[in-house]
């Protein structure tokens, strides 16, 4: 295990009813004027909105509001906000929805007090050094971006969807988690969010690092929770326990507890920018059509923790003499699974195009550092043209 710091300071607010604490939650994080980050409509179908705004309310907060967020943020909403919080002298920003509502919260709060463009902390020209206060209001269980210290913004000029540089600064001051609120997600949007978690669990597990035990199985009993979770969430949309399993584990799988002491990959979720980049995609569907082919194109690096995947997460028989048989078994029974969630598994099913790969791989040449990537396997850009190429079949 490598030496490491871990420091995850969000207040989680975890269960029903608990968005009538957001005024309390602010007013302790020193907010008095806040800006309500919104996207396209859903939180105020299912109440989320509403609760939280009247505890603004009922601890005399006054609060504005941003909507119209849309999946895969924009910039033009992060300046938008920027505007509004210099404007009116706002100092919090709550996000109420999901990844794309938090980190537009997120980008806005590293942008309010910079006289620059807030895009330089994304091209590394400036240092996040602070911010202002954030705290969410999470409807989905998926990015987890509520407990990440994360944020991805595609920046409109170049259609440059990229994630600032890591830092505990922006991490939020509080998550509400009330589970009850993502029993109104389409099924899409519930399995899109389940890939996701199992990817950012992944892009952990597939480490080079040696003696990593307790956060092997505690990866591993992740995956398991999501695995048993997302069919029942599928057939039973109320189903909370469900729900509430699915929560917890989206904040689980991305707040870093499974990622301490050890080289980390994330070669995934880089070519998965690219693809909803180009098509507007969901997230975790672009994650269910890379992942399975960077899987597949890396296998022989060190087969044997493939095979452990697949036997402790999907039950396959170990076959110690060819550990590599057992380690593709376990990603046919993850792509199976993702299919049986009502995942795309190819480029087709996402609308996406072989003969766009060369234009995708150009286009992350526009990132600083852009190759190689990846932390288990250095990916160059053949590489990425291959993996891209398995992807497209499926
Ligand atoms: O826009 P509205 O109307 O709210 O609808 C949303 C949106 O259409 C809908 N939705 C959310 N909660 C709902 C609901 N519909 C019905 N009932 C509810 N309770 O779901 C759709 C997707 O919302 P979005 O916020 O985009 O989802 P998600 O949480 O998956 O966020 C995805 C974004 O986060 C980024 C992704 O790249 C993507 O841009 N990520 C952020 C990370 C981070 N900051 O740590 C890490 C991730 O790896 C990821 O890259
Ligand atoms: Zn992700």
């Amino acid at each position: 295990m490598l030496n490491f710091t871990f420091y995850a300071p969000t207040l989680f607010d975890f269960g029903k009813d608990t968005a009538g604490d957001v005024g309390a939650l602010v007013k302790r994080f020193g907010g008095s004027r806040v800006l309500v980050v919104t996207g396209g409509g859903s939180v105020k179908k299912n109440g989320a909105f509403q609760a939280a705004t009247a505890s603004l309310d009922g601890a005399g907060i006054p609060w504005q509001e941003l909507a119209g967020v849309q999946p895969n943020p924009r910039s033009g909403k992060v300046y938008e906000g920027i505007g509004l919080v210099r404007g009116e002298g706002l100092d919090f920003i709550l996000a109420i929805g999901g990844g794309s509502a938090i980190d537009t919260a997120k980008a806005i709060g590293m942008g309010a007090g910079y006289s620059g463009d807030f895009w330089d902390f994304f091209t590394g020209k400036a240092p996040i050094v602070r911010t202002l206060p954030v705290g969410t209001v999470l409807t989905i269980a998926a990015a987890g971006s509520e407990g990440s210290d994360s944020c991805v913004i595609t920046q409109e000029k170049g259609n440059l969807k990229w994630g600032c540089p890591k830092t505990d600064v922006i991490r939020p001051k509080f998550s509400i988690l009330d589970p009850s609120y993502t029993c109104t997600l389409p099924p899409y949007q519930t399995a899109s969010g389940a890939v996701d978690m199992i990817a950012h669990i992944l892009e952990r597990y597939f480490s080079n690092t040696p003696d990593v035990a307790l956060t092997d199985r505690l990866a591993e009993a992740l995956v398991k929770t999501v695995l048993d979770a997302a069919p029942k969430a599928l057939a039973d949309p109320d189903d909370y326990a469900a729900r509430a399993d699915l929560m917890w584990t989206g904040m689980l799988a991305h707040n870093n507890s499974v990622g301490v002491g050890r080289e980390q990959d994330w070669a995934s979720h880089q070519m998965e920018h690219e693809l909803s980049a180009f098509y507007d995609c969901a997230h975790g569907a672009g994650l269910a059509v890379v992942m399975p082919a960077w899987m597949e194109y890396v296998i022989g690096h060190d087969p044997m923790r493939f095979a452990q995947f697949a036997s402790r997460v999907f039950g396959c028989e170990m076959d110690f003499a060819h550990p590599e048989d057992t380690g593709r078994a376990g990603i046919a029974r993850l792509r199976e699974t993702f299919r049986s969630w009502g995942m795309p598994v190819s480029f087709a099913q996402i609308g996406a195009k072989a003969e766009d790969i060369p234009a995708m791989v150009a286009h992350r040449r526009e990132k600083p550092g852009a190759f190689p990537f990846g932390g288990f396997v250095k990916i160059g850009p053949d590489d990425m043209e291959a993996i891209l190429r398995i992807a497209a079949e499926g």
